[in-house]
């Protein structure tokens, strides 16, 4: 299943990722592709907007991942935000143990993550980013 949406400002794409992040449940785990600067980041931080710990939002690009405390509903969320962008060797991931964070009672969104052929299929939907313009952003979900 396959849905699109042309995004025309950063607060766009924040809105429409709230709204995508409402759909998802514990044991989730999301893929944000696209080049640098498409705006995964922006998209992650309208997925804490959701979950109400969107103050702490940074890219993890240098700490490669933090872990949010969120709720919805009154309910407890875990957010578990991953960004592969430095990561050179798949040993790498397996050295931190990637794959226990990923596969987890929680919501895992992971920036890069088709960077290893070795994880692309470890995702329940994908959320792929294009520059579309200055502005503008092509937002394409794929279940
Ligand atoms: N429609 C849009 N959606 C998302 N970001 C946008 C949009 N238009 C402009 N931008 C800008 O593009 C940049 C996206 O950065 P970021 O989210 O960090 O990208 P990435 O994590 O993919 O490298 C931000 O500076 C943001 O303000
Ligand atoms: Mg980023």
């Amino acid at each position: 299943m396959t849905e699109e949406f042309l995004s025309r400002s950063p607060e766009e794409t924040r809105e429409y990722a709230r709204r995508f992040a409402a759909t998802l449940q514990s044991g989730d785990r999301v893929c944000l592709k696209g080049q640098l600067g498409a705006g995964k980041t922006e998209f992650m931080k309208g997925i804490a907007e959701c979950f109400n710990c969107s103050g702490e939002i940074s890219s993890p690009t240098f700490s490669l991942f933090n872990i949010y405390h969120g709720s919805r509903r009154g309910e407890p969320v875990e957010l578990h935000h991953f960004d592969l962008y430095r990561i050179e060797r798949v040993g790498e991931l397996d050295a931190i143990g990637f794959e226990e964070y990923l596969f987890g009672p929680h919501i895992a969104v992971v920036e890069w993550g088709d960077r290893f052929a070795e994880y692309r299929s470890s995702y329940t939907v994908t959320v792929f980013l294009d520059h579309a313009g200055d502005t503008a952003r092509r937002i394409v979900i794929t279940r």
